[in-house]
């Protein structure tokens, strides 16, 4: 019998979370042990190559070159990767969120209404997208119920709030073609933004915002009680500074992206301030986030109280007090390997280099979680 049991163990207790970014390829693998999430490995693959531009630019590769990038960083033996049992994050950009109102009717009803109800918000075909939705709790509300109030009450609760998901067809089916192609045991599909929250906000209450730095785009997200409430896209990632500190230095771009990671704000390279490469990216792009959040806090009439960084971009050295300093609220830099126990040997690498893998550490655990 403990034989038995034994192989069975073994058998499903890694899960593989995947993160196919415009510049890289993230994958995190975690093993359950009891109620804990211990990292087994992880790895990052930087897709520029495979796109004929350097390492830490943004590509737009043919799904050929990503699943050959995705084969290459499964075989890689020193990320040694034992497990083909997978979840993978969606871009936001394949997205549309929206939050829909619908009357109280039970779930059924529902399943047949929104797909009707949904032709309004998306703007594109209804056959092009594939559609998952989910009713907003409305905790609050309840809460907030008095004795002189229930009747009140009871109007609001007949109609109901749906966050609506859409994702284009065709990113499904690039997904799925990735998936066969290299031999994965893919459990679920889902959005980055449903995977960092998982990873970086568990427990967090209150409206927050999450600033994720990419590449070549910035996302922001505001959450609260853990459900994304507003988006928004900026054209701008860490990338416009690797090609400002070229420009300066007048060096190549795979020149500048290693000063980049290495020296940060503040620092001069050969007597140059760089400090000056960083702050017109970071200034507009602090500038677009405080406007959205001045919006949403009008909108809602509630005020954001913290907001997380996470994404390459803001593993920069001195980002967190830049952010700090143009932010009126508190900044915190995320750690998703916070809730992952890690070998001690590992824990100064993971601070610095943790919030690229907030969407893949997220992916994992909901994998594990499903196993
Ligand atoms: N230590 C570091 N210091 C400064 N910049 C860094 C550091 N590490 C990574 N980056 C930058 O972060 C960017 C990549 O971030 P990330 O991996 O989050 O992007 P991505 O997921 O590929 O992009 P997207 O989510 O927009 O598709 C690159 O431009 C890279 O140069
Ligand atoms: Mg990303």
């Amino acid at each position: 019998m403990s034989f038995i049991s034994d192989i069975l163990k073994k058998k499903n207790t890694s899960a593989l979370g995947i993160d196919i970014g415009s510049s890289s390829i993230k994958v995190v693998q975690l093993k359950k042990k009891g109620n804990k999430a211990i990292l087994e490995t992880y790895g990052e693959l930087s897709l520029g190559p495979y796109g004929g531009v350097s390492v830490g630019q943004s590509t737009n590769l043919n799904v050929e070159k990503i699943i050959q990038a995705v084969n290459d960083l499964l075989n890689e033996k020193e990320v040694a990767i034992t497990t083909r049992t997978c979840g993978l994050a969606i871009p936001f950009r394949a997205s549309l969120l929206s939050v829909i109102q619908m009357p109280n009717v039970g779930q059924k009803e529902l399943a047949s209404m929104i797909p009707i109800e949904a032709r309004k918000y998306i703007p594109v075909p209804i056959s092009d997208v594939t559609i998952d939705w989910s009713v907003i709790p409305r905790s609050e509300v309840v809460e907030e119920v008095s004795e002189e109030n229930k009747d009140k009450d009871k109007d609001k609760v007949k109609n109901i709030d749906i966050l609506l998901v859409a994702i284009h067809n065709n990113i499904i089916n690039q997904y799925k073609e990735v998936v066969s192609k290299t031999e994965l045991d893919a459990k679920f599909f889902e959005i980055e933004v449903f995977s960092s929250i998982r990873a970086i906000l568990e427990g967090v209450q209150g409206p927050i915002m999450i600033l994720d730095m990419g590449a070549s785009t910035t996302k922001l997200y505001t959450v609260d009680r853990g459900l994304v409430q507003n988006s928004h896209i900026i054209n701008k990632g860490s990338q416009d500074i690797t090609l400002n500190i070229a420009r300066v230095l007048n060096i190549s771009v795979e020149e500048a992206e290693v000063i980049k990671r290495s020296v940060g704000m503040g620092k001069t390279v050969d007597g140059i301030d760089l400090s000056e490469t960083v702050l017109v990216v970071s200034d507009s792009i602090f500038a677009e986030a405080n406007s959205f959040l001045f919006d949403f806090q009008k909108k809602r009439n509630k005020n954001v109280k913290s907001i997380f960084l996470t994404g390459g971009g803001s593993a920069l050295k001195g980002f967190r007090d830049l952010a700090a300093q143009n932010f009126k609220v508190e900044v915190i830099s995320a750690d998703p390997f916070e809730k992952v126990e890690t070998p001690a040997f590992l824990e100064e690498i993971l601070k610095v280099t943790g919030p690229e893998f907030t969407v893949s550490v997220g992916v994992a655990l909901r994998c594990l979680s499903e196993l």
